[in-house]
């Protein structure tokens, strides 16, 4: 199934924007950053406690906008791969989504 999310302009570069979608009958909370023309989802759950991850409105990533930082405990976690370099889930990782960009539009393939 495809949910579009936004429109690929709706998300600065850099930047992150979270999401409410139903995947597998359940509503689920999930973020998607934009990063060097790309863009990359995951689940908003934090592998350390399942928190979720931002620390304002759609703020996910580092002051750098570097890595996605949990405001909890800090763990950081690579853009691109969701792995955990630093914090209490080191070498765990943020759980990813498919994503396809189609007309200018972010579409979910779950
Ligand atoms: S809940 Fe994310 S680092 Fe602890």
């Amino acid at each position: 199934m495809t949910h579009i999310l936004c429109k690929t302009t709706h998300i600065e570069d850099p930047g992150s924007k979270s999401f409410e979608v139903k995947i597998k009958r359940k509503m689920q909370e999930i973020f998607v950053v934009h990063k060097d023309c790309a863009f990359f989802a995951y689940y908003n759950k934090c592998p350390h406690t399942g928190a979720t991850l931002e620390w304002q409105e759609d703020k996910f990533l580092d002051m750098d906008n570097a890595l996605i930082q949990c405001a909890t405990h800090d763990a950081l976690f690579m853009i691109d791969s969701g792995e955990c370099i630093s914090g209490p889930c080191a070498g765990d990782a943020l759980q990813a989504l498919p994503l396809s960009i189609q007309d200018d539009e972010i579409h979910l393939d779950v």
